[in-house]
């Protein structure tokens, strides 16, 4: 399965360095990176219901290795995959998830808005995510969202059902805009691989990265400068950019050191 993968656009062999005097980095290669190359975001959300069961098959389909996808808590306790914090812009329903049951959740049409031939697909829970990711060999990562509510109420379900549903743990990164809800992740699940979220690389980023042991740095793509992508490597970490969708910008971020870039259409840059 993961051998038919094949990356169009080849990123140069060395990281982007505008210091002479400095050593050049060799970028690692596809087979020992903790990600990869291409990253299916929120599944296929070219092609399919963004964080659908249908998106990550599609993400499949095209031949993506890994994916991105979105957890949330819901009022009652129960995790599912949603992106937004209310259901208006990717379902027929409305209102806030955190105020939703899952019984109610389940009633809704998470496919129609994106087109008709995906009528009926509903909100996934984590736990059939994680069952369909597993049986077509994908690598996730797994964001987490913290909406209104504690780190507590979201942190302790997530690794509970990532410990009973999840086999491979170096098939798995969790990640989050969030700095406790990392914090959390590290303290009573240190096995697991963490990636530190950021809109802009902040000052005190490595602090932060360090504060949770990450593995790994993601960042927007579109506010990213190439002296940053070589501090970023520069202190061992890989680096991921978010959500990358053109060939041409990809290719600039590789050229600079980016590891790995997230796309909406992974079907773009593998065959
Ligand atoms: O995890 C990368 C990316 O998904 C972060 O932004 O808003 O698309 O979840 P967002
Ligand atoms: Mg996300």
């Amino acid at each position: 399965m993961r051998s038919r993968l094949y990356v169009k656009y080849v990123p140069r062999c060395f990281m982007y360095n505008d210091d002479k005097d400095a050593a050049v980095i060799p970028a690692i290669t596809e087979n020992d990176m903790l990600l990869s190359r291409i990253i299916g975001h929120r599944g296929n959300a070219s092609l399919a219901p963004e964080n659908t069961l249908a998106s990550i098959r599609m993400a499949h389909e095209v031949g993506t290795q890994w994916v991105e996808i979105d957890v949330v808590l819901l009022g009652d306790g129960n995790l599912v995959i949603h992106h937004d914090q209310s259901l208006q812009r990717c379902t027929n329903g409305k209102g806030r998830l955190l105020r939703s049951c899952l019984e109610d959740i389940r009633k809704l049409d998470a496919g129609s808005w994106f087109s008709s031939s995906f009528s009926g697909e509903s909100i996934p829970t984590l736990e059939e995510a994680l069952a369909l990711i597993q049986t077509l060999e994908l690598g996730l990562n797994l964001e987490i969202k913290m909406h209104r509510h504690t780190v507590k109420s979201l942190v302790n379900p997530v690794l509970a059902t990532l410990r009973q549903h999840w086999k491979d743990k170096d098939q798995l990164i969790l990640s989050s805009f969030n700095h406790e809800v990392l914090r959390q992740c590290n303290k009573k699940a240190p096995e697991y691989r963490l990636g530190h979220l950021f809109e802009t690389l902040p000052r005190n980023w490595l602090s932060q990265a360090k504060g949770i042991n990450a593995a790994t740095i993601h960042l927007n793509g579109k506010r990213l400068k190439p002296t940053q992508v070589q501090h970023v490597k520069s202190k061992g970490y890989e680096l991921y950019c978010y959500t990358v969708n053109d060939k041409k910008t990809a290719e600039k971020l590789w050229s600079w050191g980016v590891d790995g870039i997230f796309t909406d259409r992974p079907q773009d840059f593998v065959e």
